[in-house]
């Protein structure tokens, strides 16, 4: 790992001050560079039905069941898996090993159906994966699951990829993936340690360690639900998180860094397409990129759930809701120009729950971005609008406080503390609109804080 001082905190008291190494520690990426330099190209014909039922060595099918154990499966052909299970059928994998090389010429099969995965596991079948092995070059998913009712298990494995879109744990058609004890390291572009797919995968990682250098390769990348649970992570070149449409992301005791566009990235192509849900409970998530955010919406409806978490910027901008969305190379916000047809403005609420929050808020054109502080949460931070018009909203409960770093103009103020002796103003003042139905309690007063500043309504002259 790139920090070599990534401490598992959430092991037992023993075994506390461990070092943990990822699966780059013992094959470096440099030995991989040429494959890591190939851009995915998804400028191929579009199939949109699963094609590759026959393409393996080790295939299971018709409800069989099959066990491979102490064994080394490989195969170096392109577009091609080295084991495949479907069709009802059952496969154990046991102190195995897996070895995949061989390029792939369709990412659209690739990345929706599992072409060229090292493990397919597609139309109803289950795989057990139990200490096991798996590395794949020249871009593959290590293990892919397909379609409703196919469930992939595992304890204890080990994955390396090079190559353009070679996801860890890879799920889409609605397929599971249940796992723990997870060591993984991807090297190329868009190839998130665990990721959903379209349209909807579901992940529950438990005990991980994953580490990605490529950009547009997230620790996770979340279309459906993906939990995480004690992760350590580092993705060098992404958010810490992708998170797509309406779907639902948990990281509970996960300690997480991200290189690029911000910690999170939750977004979407159109404002009205379900609420997304993240939650954050006992994790910390640093944000290394100058110029990133904790979180960052677009162009999505979202809520997140933050309790005793806590980020870490170097930007410090907590939190961003934008009228835009994400390029499709995963490196930049995408604006009007770079696609029309997709950009929306983003609605975001944030709930803290115990958590000592630095950093300011922007929201930009048309969005809304609201935080509420509760249960002894401590924020210092202020608001400030992007371009355009755009909402800010604040709310505290009796227990919590607001450490005011410049003035800030909001459409929410609400304030258990009816005196306001919990904002320490610094100075600064906070203007509120007395017209929004949110402020009534304040019923247009103006009220002194400590520090110097003030609450007033925003002027309508
Ligand atoms: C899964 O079933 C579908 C529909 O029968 C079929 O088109 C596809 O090839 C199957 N996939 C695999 C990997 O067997
Ligand atoms: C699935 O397996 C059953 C036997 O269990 C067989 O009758 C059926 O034809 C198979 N389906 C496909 C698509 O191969
Ligand atoms: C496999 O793909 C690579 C890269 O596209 C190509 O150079 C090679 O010729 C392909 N091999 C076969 C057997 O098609
Ligand atoms: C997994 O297999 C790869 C390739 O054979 C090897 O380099 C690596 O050391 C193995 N990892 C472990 C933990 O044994
Ligand atoms: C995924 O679930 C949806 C909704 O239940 C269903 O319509 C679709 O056929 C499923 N897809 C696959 C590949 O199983
Ligand atoms: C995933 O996490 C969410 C939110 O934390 C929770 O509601 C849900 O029950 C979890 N699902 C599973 C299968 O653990
Ligand atoms: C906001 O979105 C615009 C495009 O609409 C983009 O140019 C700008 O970089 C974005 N800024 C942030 C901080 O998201
Ligand atoms: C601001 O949002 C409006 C739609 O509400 C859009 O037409 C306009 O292009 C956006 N401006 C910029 C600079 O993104
Ligand atoms: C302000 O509160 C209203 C409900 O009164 C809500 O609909 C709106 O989204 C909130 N705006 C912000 C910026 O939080
Ligand atoms: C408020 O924030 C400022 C700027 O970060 C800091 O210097 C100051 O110590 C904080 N005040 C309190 C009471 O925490
Ligand atoms: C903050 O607002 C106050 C009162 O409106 C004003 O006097 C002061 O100049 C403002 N400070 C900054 C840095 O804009
Ligand atoms: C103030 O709130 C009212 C009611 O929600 C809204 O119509 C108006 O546009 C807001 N004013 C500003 C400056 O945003």
């Amino acid at each position: 790992m790139r920090k070599a001082s990534l401490i598992l905190s959430f092991l037992s008291a023993a075994s506390a001050s461990i070092v943990v190494g990822d699966p780059s520690d013992t094959i470096p990426a440099s030995q991989w560079a040429s494959d890591n330099a190939i851009k995915a190209n998804y400028d191929v014909p579009v199939i949109y039905y699963q094609t590759n039922a026959d393409t393996a060595p080790y295939i299971v099918k018709d409800r069989q069941h099959k066990s491979y154990q102490n064994e080394v499966l490989q195969t170096e052909s392109n577009d091609t898996s080295v084991v495949i299970a479907t069709n009802g059928s059952t496969v154990d994998l046991i102190d195995t090993k897996i070895i995949k090389f061989g390029y792939s010429s369709d990412l659209i099969q690739a990345s929706f159906f599992g072409l060229n995965a090292a493990v397919l596991v597609a139309n109803k079948s289950e795989v057990y994966i139990s200490d096991v092995n798996i590395t794949s070059h020249n871009g593959a998913a290590n293990v892919y699951a397909y379609g409703s009712d196919t469930v992939v298990y595992i304890d204890n494995l080990w994955m390396y990829s090079s190559g353009p879109v070679s996801h860890g744990l890879y799920a889409s058609g609605n397929g599971t993936i249940k796992a723990k004890n997870v060591r993984t390291y991807s090297g190329g572009n868009r190839c998130s340690s665990f990721s959903g797919d379209n349209p909807a995968g579901y992940l529950y990682i438990d005990d991980a360690v994953a580490h990605t250098s490529g950009i547009g390769s997230a620790i996770g990348f979340v279309l459906g639900e993906m939990n995480l649970t004690n992760v350590v992570g580092s993705a060098d070149k992404s958010p810490a998180f992708f998170s797509i449409g309406d779907a639902h992301g948990s990281c509970t005791n996960c300690e997480l860094e991200a290189g690029l566009l911000a910690g999170l990235v939750i977004f979407g192509l159109s404002e009205g397409s379900g609420v997304n849900l993240f939650h954050l409970d006992h994790s910390k998530v640093t944000v290394t990129d100058e110029t990133a955010p904790a979180l960052w919406f677009g162009g999505i409806t979202a809520e997140v759930y933050l309790r005793h978490t806590e980020f870490v910027t170097e930007s410090n901008i907590l939190a961003v809701a934008n009228y835009s969305t994400i390029t499709q190379e995963f490196n930049f916000y995408a604006g009007y120009d770079d696609d029309p047809t997709a950009i929306s403005a983003a609605h975001a609420q944030v709930y803290v729950e115990h958590s000592t929050l630095t950093g300011d808020l922007i929201a930009y054109n048309g969005s809304t971005l609201g935080i509420h502080f509760t249960d002894h949460s401590y924020w210092t931070g202020k608001g400030s609008v992007g371009y355009g018009v755009a909402h800010l909203g604040v709310s505290l409960d009796a227990s919590s406080t607001w450490n005011v770093t410049g003035n800030t103009s909001l459409q929410n103020l609400t304030n258990a503390d009816t005196t306001f002796s919990n904002v320490i103003s610094n100075g600064f003042s906070i203007k509120y609109n007395s017209s929004a139905p949110a402020n009534s309690a304040l019923r247009g007063k103006t009220i002194k804080l400590q520090g110097g500043g003030r609450v007033s309504p925003i002027s309508t002259k």
